[in-house]
């Protein structure tokens, strides 16, 4: 079964091989602690990431963000940043929400169910009526995986298609979370 779980500490572990580990960039999915060392992870990451979700320790123009890892059972096989509503850089760009699952676990419908997650999460952040999500045209697995969740392309620039999925409503959100 899959689940996302807030940064915290009591997984650090885990969530410290797995955060060294996410590449630098990946189809604009960023990871600037690429590489990390564990003291690095635990004294200055970690908590930026838990402060980052109440609005501290971000960069100026900065929303606030929460980071999630997305277990399968007892491994980390993801990552999930929401942000909890739009900026004018967050419009045009990155919008709500970034994804990732790491490279042995592709392929087998996680990224899909995992948005699916993110969007019902998100759904319960955000005030806007709809998820602002992007992806790079060449990134045709990630965009399969927002058509799969009602997502449809509202414009596109020459590298992007930017998508937006309807925000799920109350009723619609299936647990009690
Ligand atoms: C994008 C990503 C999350 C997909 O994860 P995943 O677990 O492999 O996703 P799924 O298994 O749900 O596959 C999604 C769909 O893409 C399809 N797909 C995979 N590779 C494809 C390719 N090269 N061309 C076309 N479709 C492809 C799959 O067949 C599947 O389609 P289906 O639902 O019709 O079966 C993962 O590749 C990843 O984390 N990439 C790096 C970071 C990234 O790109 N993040 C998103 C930034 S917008």
């Amino acid at each position: 079964m899959l689940s996302m779980i807030k940064a915290n500490t009591q997984d650090i572990e885990k969530e410290y091989l797995f955060q060294r580990d996410i590449p630098e960039d990946e189809n604009g999915f960023l990871n600037e602690w690429h590489n990390c060392t564990f003291e690095d992870f635990r004294a200055v990451i970690l908590p930026k990431m838990m402060a980052n979700s109440i609005g501290e320790q971000l960069p100026d123009g900065y929303v606030p963000q929460t980071f999630y890892f997305v277990w399968e059972d007892d491994a980390i096989v993801g990552q999930v940043h929401i942000r909890h509503y739009l900026c004018e850089s967050l419009v045009n760009g990155s919008g709500h929400i970034g994804y990732y699952i790491a490279p042995g676990f592709r392929g087998r419908g996680l990224g899909t169910k995992m948005l699916a997650l993110a969007v019902r999460k998100a759904s319960k952040i955000v005030p806007e009526d709809e998820i602002y999500l992007q992806v790079n045209k060449d990134n045709p697995a990630s965009l399969k995986c927002m058509l799969n969740n009602g997502g449809y392309i509202h414009h596109e620039d020459g590298i992007h298609y930017l998508v937006r999925i309807k925000k799920l409503r109350e009723g619609d959100y299936g647990d009690k979370d």
